[in-house]
């Protein structure tokens, strides 16, 4: 791979295209492009600074740090600088930092005076955000990151990031007929999240629990949502259009579009006393537990680990349920199919966190992006650095051309 980051690494591994079914790609040619694996699964497509995810340790990181260390002794305002700026704050940076994010949680009039319509639209709250942080990047004056310098880039995500939770509580209020809540610039972001949501200042427990979640999933390697931004930042596009087109990859089922389905297993089970028997049905007939499993951790996923001791410190019985269910699905598997060892997901408890949080289900992949967009930012500026366009090739595989184009009939 070239110092840019940028040149496509194919691993010498990859299994050549299989010729069944292609008629008009010319795989046999000596000249044609390598062939990436499905889902480019396993394959290097850039260098980054930002972070890391080791699955077989059960480990991930932002830039030098262990994500989970951080989330257990930093605000995500510290891990949101770290990921911009590329170290974590000092005390005067840290004062200087909350106090110019704070200031900016603050909607230009042009976007609250859009909202009404977006929150009326009877679009779901994914879409609604969408449309909400593509005005609010217009109305930010937002250039394409081509035409501009790494300073100005930099603040265009410190702004950015600073509207969403803003974005997503104002959109939710007004869908339910609420007026929207204007920003608190004394408080932290989770707390101000809470507060602009529900109309009251959360407790203490309540802001940390969702400060660690904002931490514990501010990044999380090159996932889907996160390659879709740096593809677009590479067109050299505006921040917005990066966090807009991440947030449509973040809002399908299966990657952040169905966090709430954990908690639908413990609606289901309602009862310590039934999760046993709910849990074997479930397993029995072949289906997915949800929140269970991970495509990259073989092992415990650590966000689920640290959300789990969120979960019981906040306490209540959905925790102490979720505890019990947990434990029966590792004990049904264990009986039933002792060849899949699954562990519980971030998703299984962040449910139970954000329930417990005062955030409604509907929202809870909002709540995702609220971090998530720190992420995003931090890669699509390390991506419009490289001033180099993603753009691979697909592979033809429908009918040789090229066929004669059949005379048109009638008018
Ligand atoms: C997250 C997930 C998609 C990762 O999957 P993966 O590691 O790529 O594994 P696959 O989807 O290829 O599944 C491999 C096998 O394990 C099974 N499996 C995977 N997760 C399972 C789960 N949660 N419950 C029961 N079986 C599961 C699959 O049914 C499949 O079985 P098969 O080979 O008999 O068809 C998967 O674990 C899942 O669907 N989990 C439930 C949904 C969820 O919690 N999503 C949130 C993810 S953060």
């Amino acid at each position: 791979m070239g110092t840019d980051g940028q040149d496509m690494t194919i691993t010498p591994t990859c299994a050549p295209a299989s010729s069944s079914g292609s008629s008009g790609a010319d795989t046999a040619s000596p000249h044609a492009p390598a062939i990436a694996p499905p889902g480019l699964k396993g394959l290097v497509v850039a260098d980054t600074t930002v972070g890391d995810v080791r699955g077989a340790e059960g480990f991930f990181h932002y830039r030098q740090y262990s994500a989970v260390e951080l989330a257990s002794t930093r605000s995500f305002e510290d891990v949101w600088h770290l990921l911009l700026f590329g170290r974590l704050p000092d005390p005067s940076e840290r004062r200087a930092f909350m106090a110019a994010s704070a200031a900016r949680r603050t909607l230009p009039p042009a976007v609250l005076a859009a909202l009404p319509s977006i929150a009326a639209s009877g679009a779901g709250p994914m879409t609604q955000l969408s449309a909400g942080l593509a005005v609010a990047g217009g109305a930010m004056g937002l250039r394409p990151m081509l035409d501009v310098d790494e300073v100005d880039r930099l603040d265009d995500a410190v702004g950015l990031v600073a509207v969403v939770p803003t974005v997503v509580a104002a959109l939710h209020r007004l869908g339910n007929g609420l007026a929207p809540i204007e920003p608190d610039s004394s408080l932290g972001h989770a707390a101000d999240y809470l507060r602009m949501l529900t109309g009251t200042p959360p407790d203490e427990a309540r802001a940390r629990a969702l400060d660690t979640y904002l931490v514990l999933t501010a990044d999380h390697g090159f996932n889907a949502s996160t390659f879709t931004g740096r593809v677009i930042a590479s067109t050299g596009a505006d921040l917005g259009a990066c966090v807009v087109g991440a947030l449509g990859a973040l809002s399908g089922p299966l990657h952040g579009g169905a966090p709430s389905r954990a908690l639908d297993l413990l609606d289901e089970i309602g009862d310590p006393g039934r999760a046993e028997a709910v849990v074997e049905r479930h397993i029995a007939r072949g289906e997915r537990i949800m929140g269970f499993g991970h495509a990259v951790y073989v092992g415990e996923d650590p966000r689920s680990v640290l959300l789990s001791d969120v979960a019981s410190d906040l306490g209540g019985d959905r925790a102490e349920l979720a505890r019990v269910t947990e434990a029966a699905v590792v004990d049904v598997l264990a009986r039933l199919r002792p060849d899949r060892d699954l562990r519980t997901n971030v998703e299984f408890y962040a449910g139970v966190v954000m329930e417990r949080c005062g955030i409604p289900r509907d929202l809870f992949t909002s709540t995702f992006a609220v971090s998530r967009t720190a992420g995003w930012s931090a890669h699509a500026l390390e991506q419009a650095a490289t001033r180099r366009l993603i753009r691979p090739s697909a592979r033809y595989i429908g009918p040789a051309p090229s066929a004669p184009v059949p005379t048109r009939e009638g008018r």
